[in-house]
């Protein structure tokens, strides 16, 4: 596996390669990660996973710092399951005039909900970061895991928009045996409140069951975040939503989201959904 830690690094590689998948993660990788590798593997011979923490999407009271970094772990089990090249370049070659006159790739309107509206500029970062790494990796296909539903909506609709010629592929969620959705930041969880964080999956599950009987959509919003309280967590949002476009959830949509965003002490952690509509026509 070779390890690319420049642009030059990466282009020299590339130059010599036909199709490409991309896993784009920001390292400390788990069996969430791994299994988005095995899907690309799948579909493609040559992988090439990108480690980088970026800057842009962090806000300026969030945890940039101390985001975990785990590079030589990541690169051994990357290894071990075939990947062609892990690539990992430094802030100052993704962004060499600085991260404030950076070219910005902004996707209007959905950036703006749910966690972006908690997280303003967040997904002007992903966005960006993601364009440049398609544009650097030049691959065929991308894998993201559907955990952050949004921020894979946002993806597909810059790649649509830009008409980058890259499939997205979005892959289920990794759960504990407890239902907790894998992600790195479990890692600043205690074992107690890992326990607790069950509770997020559990509380999207009921909502899911009480939306066969009920479209009182703000009703369930309500009682969602009233059960998350108990659980000990502070809410952030609880939203019901159509599931292709994020907007309000109607009575008429064939499908529908559950987007949750809840503190467990100081950890914002995020979870979702997806429902059939069995009524809509
Ligand atoms: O999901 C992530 O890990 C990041 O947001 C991504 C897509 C790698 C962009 O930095």
């Amino acid at each position: 596996m070779r390890v690319l830690k420049s642009l030059a690094e990466l282009r020299k590689w590339r130059q010599q390669q036909s199709e490409v998948a991309l896993v784009p993660t920001m390292g400390n990788l788990h069996d969430g990660h791994l299994h988005l590798v095995k899907t690309a593997l799948e579909r493609c011979d040559n992988v090439v996973v990108s480690i980088f923490v970026n800057p842009m999407q962090f806000g300026a009271n969030e945890d940039l710092d101390s985001y975990p970094r785990t590079l030589e772990a990541d690169c051994q089990a990357l290894d071990a399951l075939g990947v062609s090249a892990v690539f990992t370049p430094q802030v100052s070659d993704v962004y060499p005039r600085g991260l404030d006159k950076q070219t910005r790739i902004e996707v209007p309107g959905i950036s703006d909900i749910l966690c972006g509206a908690s997280r303003p500029g967040h997904f002007t970062g992903v966005a960006t970061i993601v364009c440049k790494l398609f544009n650097m990796v030049q691959p065929q296909l991308a894998v993201f895991g559907e955990k952050d539903y949004q921020q894979l909506q946002v993806i597909r609709l810059m790649t649509q928009d830009l008409s980058l010629p890259v499939e997205v592929l979005g892959e289920p969620t990794q759960r504990e045996t407890s239902g907790l959705a894998m992600s790195s930041r479990n890692g600043y969880l205690s074992p107690e409140q890992k326990q607790q964080a069950a509770a997020l999956y559990r509380t999207l599950q009921k909502t899911k069951v009480e939306l066969g009987v009920s479209t009182n959509f703000s009703e369930l919003e309500k009682a969602a975040e009233e059960d998350l309280s108990q659980a000990g967590f502070v809410p952030d949002y609880f939203s019901i939503r159509n599931a292709k476009d994020l907007q309000e959830a109607t009575a008429e949509d064939t499908e529908w989201v559950i987007l949750a965003a809840a503190f467990m002490g100081k950890t914002r952690l995020i979870d979702n959904l997806r429902v059939s509509n069995t009524s809509a026509r």
